[in-house]
């Protein structure tokens, strides 16, 4: 480009600015060779990047030149570190420069509602607190490095059965307060140079056609400044995508809606200047783009896989350790089962497959410690062959072995981009093994390999268990150093493990019928619902255990400069290990006026902690995130009175509590014939009159009265408790406020 930061979209032609806004092929943008505009290349995403070799294929699905594969959002998340989470988005953003990839395509926070989604092993969280801080991470590291991320998919597209066209229909305050809330702090705290809209409908309009949502919610209230891209293939209709503020199309479409916005606009059924708008958007991300310093590789391939294994390190949930038979020491006799130790499951299939650079076993790196260690697979990832000979081989190593590390897991078949999850089981040949080696010996570890939650039977028969998720290429390394104690477990659940799918929130809503879901759980996403439930679950959000044990003290909590809450609380490191723990601070408002999960998370964070150490660790409460949505005044509302604050380990281990009264946002709801008596009663200017007529009326049968007809509208009762005319001088006074 000669100098593209100065090329405006009204030196292009019509036919340029259509040309433009649209996808040249699969991942790469059109040029406009008159003007020195180059063509940029965007690619996937999220947790590595997916650069195809050579053409692309129609779907893109095509092998992809290596890369590191980082654990994907399931397992990064899982470590509840937004500053590791920057150092992979570096990371990430490095490996794009150097292939020359302008945008990388990621990261996807959305909302895991229900754990039969397809793609939630690329969700991070079912809360929008944990979802939003490491999105924000992310992005933040990938843009350090001059490359731009793509916020996705916004928004509410929380399942894969029907996505590119069913409809999210999800009320206000859920809609604000969890699907959009974490999308809210990615783009404040980081500002991505592009969000990508998603596939689905949000209340019966495609999100790619919303401008409530593309303009009024993303740019005019968050002030978003970058581009909107379309999901690939998410455009319904350009014309009505661009004026909503939908800027770019992907992938191509052979010039067929290029046409569609040229013949809008020269019959007067699109303005030009928004089309202006639109090329706008994407010269700037052109020029973003080219400002990049050129980097040159190649790839420092050791020092990636480096850190894709601290990641998954810190990735790897310790759900349960009884009689610390967790860590192992180098001599003890383990028999390793379950194929998952030899053909690890580390990534999830569909647009975010990476092409590893290497890949890690958990049986070689257990090997490479216990060099004796026997293996028998158990079962196959097929569930082909003849299970019971898989299953005796196992159980004769496990009978002659001191302890047992189990590998079971999600085969890869079982859940993809693309489609639901129709159960949340363990297939049934793997629960067999784990009967059959407990027969024979009862010091198992299980490890887990799965991209959504599964159903653990066995939790409370079995001393030992990790979540590993989905960890990256560096996986298999990273569970050897979990179970040897070279790293001390630290991550906790970004989500609820329930006891069954019927248990669920969103179970008998999911994933809805004849194009429509019906988000009917409202605000009780993840664990609000089984608080609110009092149910009992296998783990609860926020749980995770350590080698070492933490105490808590002292909490504190006082208002900032900036309006936020500022929380303090002791934390001690109370074990003989140094370790890192997850301090999380949930919040409740006693005797709020609407409805109110039991706690919800609003901050987080993590201490590293020698031996003995103790650290005041800081908390913020951003006010922001303190407010509901008030459909009344269709904004948000810090409501005044005395919040708890808990403090803790998990969302059911809070060790520590204090309380904090905070003033109240003015909510002023316009007094009419329609406020009920109870509003007119406590309006400052009329209330006391009314109050006074009342009890002249009615003496001391008012309050009586009152409770009876207290929320009727006042313009209902005519002659009640005064003349028709005076009631209507009241009003207009209340609405003077004078
Ligand atoms: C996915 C996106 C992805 C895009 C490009 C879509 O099907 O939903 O997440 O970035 O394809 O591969």
């Amino acid at each position: 480009m000669t100098d593209s930061a100065r090329l405006r979209a009204a030196d292009l032609t019509l036919e340029e600015k259509a040309s433009l806004t649209s996808g040249a092929d699969f991942w790469n943008l059109k040029s406009i060779e008159r003007l020195g505009v180059p063509s940029i290349m965007v690619t996937d995403g999220p947790h590595g990047l997916r650069k195809q070799a050579g053409s692309s294929d129609h779907l893109g699905l095509a092998d992809s030149i290596p890369a590191t594969c980082f654990p994907p959002a399931v397992g990064l998340g899982s470590a509840w570190d937004p500053e590791l989470a920057e150092r992979v988005g570096v990371a990430l953003g490095v490996e794009s420069a150097i292939e020359d990839v302008a945008v990388i395509l990621g990261p996807g926070i959305n909302i895991k509602r229900s754990p039969l989604c397809g793609r939630n092993f690329e969700y991070v969280s079912e809360d929008p607190i944990v979802a939003g801080s490491i999105g924000a991470g992310l992005v933040k590291g990938i843009q350090s490095q001059g490359v731009g991320s793509s916020l996705k998919h916004f928004a509410a597209n929380n399942q894969e059965t029907d996505r590119m066209r069913v409809s999210a229909d999800v009320d206000p305050r859920p809609l604000r307060e969890i699907y959009l809330r974490g999308f809210e702090r990615v783009v404040t705290d980081a500002q991505p140079w592009t969000v990508m809209c998603s596939y689905n409908r949000i209340n019966g309009v495609y999100a790619s056609e919303d401008p409530w949502l593309l303009t009024q919610v993303l740019r005019d209230e968050w002030g978003f400044e970058g581009l909107v891209v379309s999901d690939w293939g998410a455009v319904n209709d350009r014309v009505t995508g661009l004026a909503a503020g939908m800027d770019l199309e992907m992938p191509s479409s052979n010039g067929r809606t290029d046409a569609e916005l040229i013949a809008a606009v020269r019959d007067g059924s699109l303005a030009e200047s928004v089309l202006d708008t639109g090329a706008q958007r994407v010269l700037d991300l052109i020029a973003k783009a080219q400002a990049r310093p050129a980097v040159t590789g190649p790839l420092d391939v050791e020092a990636h896989h480096a850190l894709a294994r601290e990641a998954a390190g810190r990735a790897i949930v310790l759900l349960r350790n009884e009689g610390g038979i967790l860590p192992l020491a180098p001599a003890d006799r383990v028999a390793v089962i379950g194929e998952f130790a030899r053909t690890p499951r580390y990534q999830g299939a569909g647009s975010s497959q990476i092409n590893p650079t290497r890949l890690d076993t958990a049986l070689d790196a257990i090997r490479a410690v216990s060099p004796a260690a026997p293996f028998a697979a158990g079962f196959t990832l097929d569930g082909s062959g003849d299970a019971a000979a898989l299953r005796d081989e196992a159980v004769e190593l496990a009978r002659a072995a001191e302890k047992v590390v189990l590998f079971l897991g999600v085969p890869q078949q079982e859940e993809s981009e693309g489609f639901d999850r129709t159960h949340i089981d363990l297939p049934a040949a793997q629960l067999a093994l784990v009967d059959a080696v407990r027969a024979v010996n009862e010091n198992i570890v299980v490890v887990l390999s799965n991209g959504g939650v599964v159903a653990l039977p066995f939790a409370e028969t079995v001393p030992a268990i990790l979540e590993g998720w989905l960890l990256g290429q560096a996986g298999g390394s990273a569970t050897a150093d979990v179970l040897y104690g070279a790293v001390n477990p630290s991550a906790k659940l970004t989500e609820t493990i329930p006891l069954s799918l019927q248990d669920t929130p969103a179970f008998g809503n999911f994933p809805g019928e004849h194009g429509h879901v019906r988000y009917g759980e409202g605000l009780l996403v993840g664990y609000r619902w089984y608080d609110e439930r009092g149910l009992q679950v296998a783990y609860p959000f926020g749980h995770g255990l350590s080698y070492t044990t933490f105490g808590y003290d002292a909490a504190t909590a006082t208002v900032d400069a900036a309006g936020d809450v500022r929380a303090t609380v002791t934390v001690t490191n109370t074990g003989t290990v140094a370790g890192r723990e997850i301090v999380q601070a949930y919040t409740s408002l006693p005797g709020s006026s609407v409805q109110r999960p039991p706690r919800e998370l609003k901050a987080f964070a993590s201490v590293a902690l020698e031996p003995g150490e103790t650290a005041v660790v800081e908390l913020q409460l951003r006010r922001h995130e303190l407010a509901y949505w008030d459909v009344r005044i269709d904004d948000w509302a810090v409501e005044p009175g005395t919040y708890v604050i808990e403090i803790g380990a998990s969302s059911r281990d809070l060790r520590v509590r204090t309380e904090l009264t905070l003033d109240g946002d003015p909510v002023s709801l316009p007094i009419t014939l329609d406020s009920s008596f109870e509003e007119l009663l406590a309006d400052p200017v009329v209330g006391a009159e009314l109050q006074a007529e009342i009890d002249a009326a009615f003496g001391p049968a008012g309050d009586e009265m009152m409770n009876l007809l207290g929320n009727a509208p006042v313009g209902r009762l005519d002659g009640f408790p005064m003349p028709r005319e005076q009631l209507l001088a009241l009003v207009q006074r209340a609405q003077r406020g004078a």
